[in-house]
């Protein structure tokens, strides 16, 4: 889009500005503030999306259709775009192209794509094409993907990057069906966050359907050389055939996970539940598309010790993408509900052990992030209601949605007793059920369904937990005798030598809690000594690896260098990326070693985490 002073008007002539002319919002509920859509004067129902996938030009093309649903005088819809190019708009069924306006491009939000309607109008039919650089949309290279000889796509579009590859009211609170027909090169195949193919079409052409309303952040399409295996008739996942036997072997416990999670809140309601591995630039450990979950790679441990992540994406199925935060602000009834879920779902099948110590990881995790904000002074994203207005809500989103979020439940689940707790999230996920929940609805819902039902009186305060920073007095923190263990073993480490040590036989979290548990000060020669004995730089599970790079870089132990830059020139997962980055920037020593390896590194990833990589090292690409 070429910036211009003022409005660009395109299409019919004489419909002048329309800035001026916006009406107060009718709903009862607050605006969304990372959509210019006035859902209360026009507000889309369904989705026809037609497009092709061009991986020589790196383009997706084609049309997408709305069905719409509006108040007899309304005069505009209004779609949110960001770096498409819009090459006509028609309205029902005259091809005749018909007026649009966008304005001045904001950097985060985009642009609004003003529709004019008529009285009669139905449907809005909307011609365009993406960006290459389209920020959703990583466009692979044959050489970023295990097999090595086909491209290939994928898009992430929470939070608010949907509307870089399809114009469309990009609000969590707002939810339309979808059908598409996607047309890949032949021999690819296809998948979108919908009923999904099984097998390669011979010509190319898919065609998908979504019949539950979903929002534009759960819009998703993946293309490229891979291929599925069925576990059961609900559950299966995709992987290039390169990785397919062994992501088959990780993730087989799915079927138990989905039948754990529904004994705990109720029926699945998506049909089938899915997995697709993308290749290792996959931004995410994981991201919860209907029906079929993306995953990153580097959770194939060989050992199944990293597949909480899939009860965790399973466990959106309810929390997000059944009962859906309604903005960004409330982004911890995603997430903290989800994490409490998955916990419950590991619960389930490994025992109270095993889940205790997912929580205790957790809970470090969550200490941390609350030290270094509040170093860092942004207590005030501490909270677990937002205030993201004005900002990217990709810089609010931490680890507070997930951990406060699932420590306060926790509290909740202690005070109220497990069965009562239970009754009162799964008739949560009934009553709010394909619909936007927002913080306050859930504290209202909370004090009347169980609060004041248990006819006790709460020492949890619900408002202190989400409307102050940090953590309130009084809480009881997770325990794992396990990890404790492992702290103690730590500081005998410490104190006397590598003797005190012995990780055999010991789960991954308990190597990754020995390893948190080690000073970050540890010197060259202790950091050597362990290397010797357990072979840390070589190690193959990426949350081990991760940690012990980390310890690499802040120790100076340069014998892990070479580690160190195969991983992340590998593996674009931020969770992994940005601590590094983090570190090597702050440690004098490393930091030209920083910009070598994100030379390099860069072009290899989404830009979600190339943006962040940018902020830390002040890049200026
Ligand atoms: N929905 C999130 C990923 C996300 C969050 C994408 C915010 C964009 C904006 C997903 O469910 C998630 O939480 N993934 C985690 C894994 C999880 C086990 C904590 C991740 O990617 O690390
Ligand atoms: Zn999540």
């Amino acid at each position: 889009m070429i910036p211009m002073a003022g409005l660009i008007l395109i299409g019919m002539a004489g419909c002048g500005n329309n800035k001026n002319k916006t009406e107060p919002m009718q709903t009862s509920h607050k605006k969304d503030p990372h959509s210019y859509s006035e859902p209360s004067k026009a507000v889309i129902t369904h989705l026809e999306l037609s497009l092709s996938v061009n991986f020589d030009t790196r383009k997706l093309s084609g049309s997408a259709t709305y069905d719409i649903q509006r108040s007899a005088d309304a005069q505009e819809l209004i779609l949110d775009t960001r770096d498409l190019t819009i090459s006509k708009v028609s309205l029902d069924d005259d091809t005749a192209g018909s007026a649009f306006a966008t304005e001045i491009p904001d950097d985060i939000l985009g642009t609004a794509l003003i529709i004019k309607l008529k009285p009669e109008t139905q449907k809005v039919t909307v011609f365009y094409e993406t960006d290459p650089d389209a920020a959703a949309l990583q466009w692979l290279q044959p050489s970023q993907t295990a097999g090595g000889k086909k491209p290939f796509l994928f898009t992430q579009s929470q939070a608010i990057l949907c509307r870089t590859w399809i114009p469309v009211q990009d609000s969590p609170g707002i939810r339309f069906t979808y059908n598409a027909k996607i047309q890949v090169p032949e021999g690819y195949m296809a998948v979108m966050s919908a009923e999904n193919p099984t097998q390669r079409s011979t010509d190319g052409v898919y065609t998908f359907t979504q019949k539950k309303a979903v929002p534009a952040y759960l819009m998703a399409l993946a293309a490229g050389d891979f291929d599925y295996h069925q576990y059961d008739d609900r559950t299966g996942v995709y992987a290039e055939p390169a990785t397919l036997k062994a992501a088959v072997y990780e993730f087989d416990e799915t079927r138990s996970m989905l039948d754990a999670a529904e004994a705990l809140y109720g029926p699945y309601d998506w049909g089938r539940y899915d997995i697709l591995v993308l290749p290792p630039s996959f931004p995410f450990g994981g991201m919860e598309n209907p029906c079929i979950t993306f995953a990153t790679p580097s959770i194939i441990a060989g050992d199944k010790s990293l597949n909480s992540l899939v009860a965790h994406e399973l466990a959106h199925s309810w929390s997000g993408n059944l009962v859906t935060n309604r903005t960004w602000d409330d982004f911890w009834l995603n997430e903290g509900f989800t994490v409490y879920f998955e916990r419950r779902i590991m619960e389930s099948i490994y025992g109270k052990e095993y889940a205790d110590m997912l929580g205790v990881l957790g809970y470090g995790d969550l200490m941390e992030t609350l030290k270094d904000m509040k170093e860092a002074g942004q207590d005030d994203d501490t909270k677990l209601k937002l205030n993201l207005a004005g900002r990217d809500p990709d810089d609010g989103m931490n680890d507070v949605a997930y951990e406060k979020g699932w420590l306060f439940l926790c509290q909740l689940e202690r005070e109220a007793g497990r069965e009562a707790f239970d009754a009162f999230l799964k008739n949560w996920f009934r009553d709010f059920a394909f619909k936007g929940a927002d913080t306050e609805e859930f504290i209202e819902y909370l004090q009347a369904n169980l609060i004041e039902k248990s006819g006790k009186k709460f020492e949890t305060d619900p408002k202190k937990w989400i409307y102050e920073p940090g953590l309130p007095e009084g809480y009881v923190a997770p325990t794992s005798t396990r990890l404790q263990k492992m702290e103690d073993m730590a500081a005998a480490y410490m104190s006397t030598g590598v003797d005190a040590v012995n990780l055999s036989g010991l789960s991954s979290h308990e190597v990754q809690y020995f390893l948190r548990s080690l000073p970050d000060d540890l010197s060259t020669a202790k950091m050597a000594a362990l290397d010797q004995k357990f072979n840390f730089t070589e190690r193959k599970n990426s949350e081990e690896a991760f940690l012990w790079l980390r310890l690499a870089v802040i120790n100076n132990y340069a014998d892990a260098y070479p580690a160190l830059d195969r991983f992340l020139t590998t593996i674009g997962r931020r969770k992994f990326v940005k601590p590094l980055f983090e570190a090597m920037e702050k440690n004098p020593a490393t930091r030209e070693l920083a910009r070598e390896i994100y030379t390099k590194a860069r072009p290899g990833y989404h830009s979600v985490t190339y943006n962040t990589v940018d902020g830390i090292l002040k890049w200026n690409p």
